[in-house]
């Protein structure tokens, strides 16, 4: 009995799909509205998620070419509390503020520090994770301190908090900072040794000296890095849009679900 109802549930379940299918075709074929739900609604809206998926275990795009990280699963997971709809779009840095502001993206994750300057521009979350710049050197490297850099050359990306800290600590005109559009390129340059150090976000440098042991590197921690808070950031104004991933945010940190990603990417929290 119960194997006729199944199989009785999966034909009508089948005779769905086939009417589903044949009415998207029909819809193409009459020229196709598609658009159509998404302009007039809200209810099917999806969130562009602009993101520089150049900075792992924050965001990368994995071998199979899908955009991965602590950064996407906290998204996702708030996103699913919310019931709303998220599509991850890679953004170059160097234009990921300008993005969001011209309406390219909705929401903005990207390791990105929570700064008065930026807060001119966008909107952003509560604090959902802490950080601050590492320096990585090659482990008999005489740097171990950021005062160690003077007279070094230093790679970073560019316009990152990593920068604002070097050239505030070693002056504006101080012309051994290479800047770098992705913090790969910056950590290429210590690679192939064309200079001394690179600075990246602490997460960043962890992962990248553990994950490059033939390297030999290590990381130096200097207190004179100031501490960050990452925010997630909407438009300025998009306050509706804003309080949907504060109260996302506040679910999962509360209902264990961060704390699962975190250990996911970084293993277990330190009390
Ligand atoms: N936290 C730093 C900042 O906000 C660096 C972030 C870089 N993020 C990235 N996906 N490349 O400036």
């Amino acid at each position: 009995m119960k194997k006729i109802l199944k199989l009785v549930t999966l034909g009508i379940l089948i005779l769905g799909l086939v009417f589903a299918i044949g009415c998207g075709g029909d819809k193409a074929a009459t020229g196709g509205d598609e658009g159509a739900a998404t302009d007039g609604g809200n209810e099917s809206k999806v969130y562009k998620v602009g993101t520089d998926a150049a900075y792992a275990p924050f965001e990368s795009v994995s071998p199979s070419g899908e955009i991965e990280g602590f950064d996407i699963d906290v998204v996702s997971a708030i996103a699913e509390e919310e019931g709303i709809e998220v599509e991850f779009i890679n953004t170059a840095w160097d234009g990921i503020i300008a993005s969001l502001v011209q309406s390219k993206n909705d929401i903005l994750v990207s390791a990105l520090t929570i700064t008065e300057e930026r807060k001119q521009e966008v909107d952003f979350s509560d604090p959902y994770f802490e950080s601050t710049n590492y320096i990585a050197v090659p482990k008999d490297s005489g740097i171990n301190s950021l005062a160690d850099l003077e007279g070094k050359t230093v790679s970073v990306q560019q316009g990152t908090t990593g920068d604002i800290a070097l050239t505030e600590f070693l002056g504006e005109n101080y012309d051994g900072i290479k800047r770098f559009k992705g913090t790969p390129e910056a950590f290429l340059e210590l690679k192939n040794g064309k200079v001394d150090a690179a600075v990246a976000d602490s997460g960043v440098v962890m992962e990248y000296v553990k994950n490059n042991p033939d390297q030999n590197l290590k990381y130096v921690v200097d207190e004179k890095f100031p501490k960050e808070n990452y925010g997630i950031a909407v438009r300025k104004g998009d306050a509706e849009l804003l309080n949907k991933i504060n109260s996302g945010l506040q679910k999962i940190q509360e209902n264990g679900k961060y704390d699962q990603i975190y250990e996911k990417w970084f293993g277990a929290k330190p009390e």
